[in-house]
């Protein structure tokens, strides 16, 4: 595996690579784990070569969030590339990704600051400038994205098409721990009652889950069915227990068409999220078997 550290080489090792071969892209801020690795595998599956990127991007980061303390183990993670088939790894500082005098950001309007964006005002803001700057500079056929931020995928998705940047953004299924915690790099901030008490997100979202399997459709119902699971857990603050529409983030009154039942937490002092895409219960007014998407588990 390459590992290149300038905006400009890597542009020009991608671009060798482009000229006969499809290529896919992997974008990370490293302390990686079994999630991220199905990314690349995915990548592998579908590109002849796969490139990824480890940043620790600062301007996703409010102050007093947890730019400082967020897991950084590069050595560990190359290792894990490179066992996983990644032909080139980008790792900038961030000095290379943001020089004195840049002042251009990109801003996915509304979108970007719905869900995780109205309680991390900006946040998207970083996401979509460092993720738009990252595809200028690899410029890959694809590029592959977690479905466990969805609302990263939804504002991702508004700013390729809004930008006619030409690559093809693939969102794949939720990595789960074999209890059901959704995999994050976050979860190594868990103290041991914290990774206990962080499955009240998946539980969340299975109580809302049996009930749309039993054919409940109201998202008030199953809002409500969220918020009582949280407060089985005064340890547990919940930052938002949504049902949205998956591509604008905004609240839909019930899921026949389809939803994102979506949850964020503060479990100690560690921030989770989690969400399951519910896809056509109803289609032609037919009341169907609902469609989960898909999850794997490690
Ligand atoms: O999902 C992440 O790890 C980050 O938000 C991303 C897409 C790498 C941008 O910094």
């Amino acid at each position: 595996m390459q590992i290149i550290t300038t905006a400009r080489e890597m542009q020009q090792a991608c671009r060798r690579v482009k000229a006969n071969r499809r290529l896919g892209f992997v974008p990370t801020m490293g302390a990686l784990h079994e999630g991220h690795l199905s990314l690349v595998r995915r990548a592998l599956a579908e590109c002849d070569v796969v490139a990824a990127s480890i940043f620790v991007n600062p301007t996703q980061f409010a102050p007093g969030e947890d730019y400082e303390i967020y897991p950084r183990c590069f050595e560990d993670d190359c290792t894990k590339l490179e066992a996983t088939g990644t032909a080139l790894l980008f790792a900038p500082s961030a000095a290379e990704m943001y020089p004195e005098g840049a002042t251009t950001f990109v801003e996915v309007t509304g979108l970007g600051d719905r869900l995780d964006g109205a309680s991390r005002p900006g946040h998207f803001r970083g996401v979509a400038t460092v993720v738009a700057k990252l595809l200028n500079i690899v410029g890959s056929d694809s590029a592959y994205f977690g479905q466990k931020d969805a609302a990263q995928v939804a504002v991702l998705r508004a700013m390729i098409r809004d930008l006619n940047i030409p690559v093809e953004l693939v969102a794949c299924p939720i990595v789960r721990e074999r209890d059901g915690l959704a995999m994050s790099s976050r979860n190594r901030n868990l103290s041991e009652s914290d990774r206990g008490r962080a499955l009240i997100l998946h539980r969340a979202l299975d109580a809302a889950s049996r009930l749309v399997g039993d054919g409940e459709m109201n998202a008030e119902v199953l809002r409500s069915a969220m918020i009582e699971v949280f407060a089985s857990d005064a340890n547990v603050r919940v930052d938002y227990a949504a049902i949205v529409d998956p591509a604008t983030l905004l609240p839909v009154d019930d899921t026949s068409r389809g939803a994102l039942i979506a949850v964020a937490a503060w479990v100690g002092s560690t921030r989770l999220i989690d969400n399951v895409l519910i896809e056509n219960l109803r289609a032609d007014n037919l009341v169907r078997e609902p469609f989960f998407m898909e999850e794997v588990h490690a």
